[in-house]
């Protein structure tokens, strides 16, 4: 767990989720999929995710080698989850995915920075990941400039990948290569 004091003073908790969590993040996942359309969530969240599959993602995320999920708390509200994952074959077991979201209403107090130092230092420390990978749509300037900030570069697109209610938009790949300094 750790505690950090926002650009308006108020204190962000990190720390791991429990199962008790699980209600409050299939709440979340809708909140957060109805406030942007930059991610694959819509308002309904994850399709079919009971309250006993979001547990078991939990537990199987807190027993996985090299991967960890944060949930970020304000007053006792989740207002942020990001997780690292590592690839589950061996070929590719030096390779870790992420992925963040954050209510909108806690955008701009530098929580998403935060979180990605909290997610590259997490994988800096496993000594076994090597580059981290994310995908991001075209237009999330906000999530890009972020990205970039911390030496992640695109590495290709996907073209026409997502679908927003008719409109087709590509998906931008992006690494970090972990194994260089960072700038
Ligand atoms: C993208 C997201 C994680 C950014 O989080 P955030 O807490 O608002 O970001 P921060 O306050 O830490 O700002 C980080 C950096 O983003 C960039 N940024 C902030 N506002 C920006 C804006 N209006 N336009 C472009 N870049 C902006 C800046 O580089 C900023 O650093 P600075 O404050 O030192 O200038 C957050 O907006 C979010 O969850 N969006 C919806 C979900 C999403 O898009 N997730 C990513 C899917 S790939």
């Amino acid at each position: 767990m750790s505690e950090h004091i926002l650009k308006d003073g108020r204190t962000l908790i990190l720390r791991d989720p429990t199962p008790d969590d699980a209600q409050e993040l299939i709440d979340y996942l809708k909140i957060v999929g109805s406030e942007t359309d930059f991610l694959l969530a819509d308002e309904n969240g994850i399709e079919g995710l009971t309250l006993e599959g979001e547990q078991g993602w939990i537990t199987s995320t807190l027993e996985s080698p090299n991967t960890k999920m944060f949930i970020g708390t304000i007053d006792g509200e989740i207002v942020l989850v990001c997780d690292v994952r590592a690839a589950g074959r061996m070929r590719i077991a030096h390779v870790g995915s992420i992925a963040i979201t954050i209510k909108r209403a806690y955008w701009h107090l530098g929580i998403g920075k935060i979180a990605m130092q909290a997610m590259i230092d997490f994988a800096k420390s496993t000594g076994v990941l090597r580059s981290l990978s994310l995908e991001v749509r075209e237009g999330n300037e906000r999530a890009i400039s972020l990205y970039q900030r911390f030496d992640f570069v695109e590495i290709g697109r996907h073209k026409a990948r997502i679908n927003v209610r008719g409109t087709y938009f590509d998906e931008i790949l992006m690494d970090l290569d972990l194994t260089q300094p960072a700038k």
